[in-house]
């Protein structure tokens, strides 16, 4: 796929169904990752892969953590929440691991982070995945990090849900430059 027709058509896909990236994809996928931009070259990330066949414990930890958050959840509200884990058949967990430095910032490692977790959308998007980016309370739950092995210290910046795109374009309406751009008068 061209490059520009690459980052000028990606959005995200709403709705995933089976085949997801298998090994060789993702290998791919995780040495664009790898590409991201990093100041002082601190490799602040850490990605964790929710295979296929882990998706149901997945959801169902999805589900006990909502229900500590907020006890009074109804048992649908529980259910949804685990299906969400269901929604894609990989979901890639992208975790910012801030790395002590005196000359780089938390929010440059941060930023690190994101840039790789959106070479990860570029790399689906370029090998005929579709792919969307979530976070959501359980991004900040501590219980969620614990259960995936992470440090509580660990952002996760997203859950990247990668499969094949079921149905055509959104109708999001996008942006144009005049909107965001502007030329510095001095
Ligand atoms: C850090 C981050 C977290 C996001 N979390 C969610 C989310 O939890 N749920 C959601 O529907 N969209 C979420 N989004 C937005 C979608 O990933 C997506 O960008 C948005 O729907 C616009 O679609 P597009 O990617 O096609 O432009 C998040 C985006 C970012 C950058």
């Amino acid at each position: 796929m061209d490059a520009l027709e690459l980052l000028l058509g990606r959005e995200s896909a709403l709705k995933l169904q089976e085949p997801g990236p298998g090994d060789e994809a993702l290998d791919v996928i995780f040495r664009s990752a790898l590409r991201a931009p990093d100041h002082g070259r601190l490799r602040p990330w850490r990605f964790v892969v929710i295979p296929h066949e882990k998706r149901e414990r997945f959801g169902v930890l999805m589900a006990e953590s909502l229900r500590l958050r907020q006890p009074d959840t109804t048992p649908e509200m529980l259910d949804r929440e685990r299906q969400k884990a269901l929604r894609a058949p990989v979901i890639v967990v992208v975790v910012g691991r801030f790395k002590p430095s005196d000359k780089i910032p938390a929010v440059e490692q941060l930023i690190s982070a994101g840039a790789a977790a959106q070479n990860i959308m570029l790399a689906a998007h370029a090998q005929g995945y579709g792919a969307m980016w979530r976070t959501g309370e359980a991004a900040y739950d501590a219980s969620i990090k614990r259960a995936l092995g992470l440090e509580l210290a660990d952002a996760i910046i997203g859950f990247i849900y990668i499969g094949t795109r079921v149905g055509g374009s959104s109708p999001l309406a996008r942006p144009v430059p005049e909107d965001f751009v502007e030329i510095w008068k001095g």
